[in-house]
């Protein structure tokens, strides 16, 4: 067998990042930083993090003819990514992402999704090009749900698997879970599709929110809890990951760092998927001691010097 590769069908944004002290309320207003612009998109960040991770890494997806486009491009080029099915179209803007960061890392973010919305069927069909068993897909939905679902399908046809971040979660996610292996969400993602898939709006919990959903879909199941580490529903139950304890400035990209982790942990081994969770944490948590989004991303030599300098939890 060949080379295991990690493919990502997904967004490049141009991150527009300003500091508070403390996230607004609707309707407030608050005073941050000078605004920062670097590159990101959950696309581009799951990209670099598997290939810094160690993994074949190809990335499929749209800038603009624009400065945010080669601001990224640039970026992307300092990494062993191919970009080769990265495509500019003119007139459409780079995605941007409005992103605020408060004094303990958290942070909220806007998409406005610009060129990633006219990555085509062709586009991702031409990018897939060889794909197959043994090979990971890693989506996001910040490019229009038909695309990434024929991309998951193209990837399911021929063999490889299929992991779904249901980041930003869309109106309607169960047809796109018919056609996940595993999903990776955070704990308010978790609670948003457990609500639309029990059809009610109670939290249930991490556990129960975990059994709605591999119930209704069939999927596996992974959500990552920021300092908790990451849960996984292993058939009987839920398992927790923990993370080592560390000073959190910038929480933008630690998912993505995790998935991207996860995904390169994968391609050396599927059959250990705890194996590749626990790396994944480390790395994310690595990923939030930095800001930024791409700038933040750990390589992999990086991750026993700077683990071992925190503590794990009990
Ligand atoms: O997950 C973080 C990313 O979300 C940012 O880089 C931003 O561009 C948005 O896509």
């Amino acid at each position: 067998m060949g080379e295991r590769r990690v493919f990502v069908v997904g967004s490049l944004n141009a991150d527009h990042r300003v500091q508070v002290t403390r996230i607004p309320a609707a309707g407030e207003t608050v005073l941050g930083s000078s605004v920062t612009v670097g590159a990101g998109g959950k696309g581009a960040n799951q990209a670099v993090a598997a290939a810094r991770a160690g993994a074949a890494t190809r990335i499929v997806g749209v800038v603009g003819q624009d400065g945010d486009g080669d601001l990224i491009r640039t970026a992307l080029s300092g990494e062993s990514v191919d970009t080769h099915h990265v495509h500019t179209v003119a007139g459409t803007p780079t995605g941007r992402a409005l992103i605020t960061v408060d004094d303990s890392g958290e942070n909220t973010i806007v998409v406005s999704p610009g060129a990633n919305s006219t990555l085509s069927r062709d586009e991702v069909s031409a990018g897939l090009a060889g794909i197959g068993a043994g090979d990971h897909l890693l989506l996001q939905l910040e490019t229009p749900m038909p695309i990434v679902a024929h991309a998951a399908r193209a990837a399911r046809d021929a063999g490889a698997t299929v992991v779904v971040n249901a980041a930003p979660v869309p109106s309607a996610v169960e047809n796109l879970l018919d056609l996940a292996d595993l999903l990776v969400v955070n704990e308010h993602e978790l609670a948003d599709i457990a609500q639309r898939m029990r059809g009610d709006d109670a939290r249930g919990g991490i556990e129960d929110d975990m059994a709605a959903v591999v119930a209704a879909s069939g999927a596996g199941v992974v959500c990552t809890a920021g300092s908790a580490g990451a849960f996984v529903w292993s058939g009987d139950g839920v398992a927790n990951v923990p993370s080592p304890t560390v000073a959190a400035v910038d929480s933008t990209a630690a998912g993505d760092t995790f998935i991207g982790y996860l995904a390169a942990g994968l391609a050396v081994d599927p059959d250990d998927l705890t194996g590749a969770i626990r790396y994944a944490v480390r790395a994310a948590a690595v990923a939030v001691t930095r800001p930024g989004a791409i700038d933040s991303i750990p390589h992999r030599d990086e991750l026993e010097t700077v683990t071992a300098a925190t503590k794990e939890r009990p």
